[in-house]
């Protein structure tokens, strides 16, 4: 396995590998990599990809000055380990200082249609530095595809329709989320969580559980059922961010609980905020 700091020197090597033929796949992480990154990269396997990068940049453009930049964990050994022994070829470990010009001023921004709700409109900016970082990388390695995780429903969203209206030259993968055995959702901000916070945190896929059992039973008006799942995550000591029912495409927001629609839940445990979704 390579490992690339030099964005500059990855994207040298990217483009001899495109242009001899291999089928390159980008895997864009924040590093502290679990099982739910290592079905990424076994999606990208699966896809076959001759080259399988793993970007692994803790992006500080994406996050707000009150949230866990400084404590996002970090541990490039373990992550290279990790992408060794899943089949990555090649690992990318820039930094903000080789990533970001000190007179960095372009953007890549999403007006807002779908970006300007649910965890977009809670976290001003994230998604400016998502779709920023995201595009350099695709810059940089020439994707033949990326691969991202349906547990980000918003971000795979803008992410795609990134692609879509800035043509760029790849596909995405959206891969399945990893759940432990409880339900919970793998995130690397569970480290985070305590005992107590980590019992409470069951209550997010225990609620798409139930509620994709109550689609199945046909449409029922989403207000109600949104403020029942909103007390039963009250009630299991979680702090509610959001309980949303959207349209699985476009996020706009729906009236009907039913079948094909996409619920997004973000609470927070103590301190740590969690995201999960669904689609019905
Ligand atoms: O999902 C993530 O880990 C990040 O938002 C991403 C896509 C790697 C961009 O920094």
């Amino acid at each position: 396995m390579r490992t690339f700091n030099d964005p500059n020197k990855l994207q040298r090597w990217a483009l001899a590998q495109r242009l001899a033929g291999r089928k390159i796949a980008l895997v864009p992480t924040m590093g502290a990599l679990h099982e739910g990154h290592l079905s990424l990269i076994a999606a990208a396997k699966r896809k076959g990809a001759d080259e399988i990068v793993v970007s692994v940049f803790v992006n500080p453009t994406q996050f707000g000055p009150k949230e866990d930049y400084a404590q996002y964990p970090r541990d490039h050994r373990a992550d290279a380990a990790k992408c060794r022994a899943a089949g990555a070829t090649a690992i990318f470990f820039p930094t903000p200082e080789n990533m970001y010009a000190p007179d960095h001023s372009v953007w890549m921004v999403e007006d807002g249609a779908l970006s300007g709700s649910l965890c977009g409109a809670r976290r001003p900016g994230h998604f400016r530095g998502v779709c920023t970082v995201v595009a350099k990388l695709f810059n940089i390695v020439h994707p033949n595809f990326a691969v991202f995780g349906q547990k980000d429903y918003q971000q795979q969203t803008i992410i795609r329709r990134m692609v879509r209206d800035m043509n760029f030259d790849l596909k995405i993968v959206v891969a399945p989320i990893v759940r432990e055995p409880s339900g919970l959702a793998l995130s690397s901000r569970n480290a985070y969580l305590s005992g107590a916070e980590k019992e409470s945190a069951l209550a997010l896929s225990r609620a798409l559980k139930k509620l994709k059992a109550c689609a199945k039973n046909g449409p029922r008006p989403w207000k109600a059922v949104k403020e029942e799942t909103w007390d039963e995550l009250g009630k299991a000591g979680l702090r509610v961010d959001y309980v949303e029912a959207v349209d699985a495409d476009t996020l706009a927001p729906v009236a009907t609980l039913e079948k094909g629609v996409a619920v997004l839940l973000a609470a927070y445990a103590g301190k740590t905020r969690l995201i999960d979704n669904a689609v019905m």
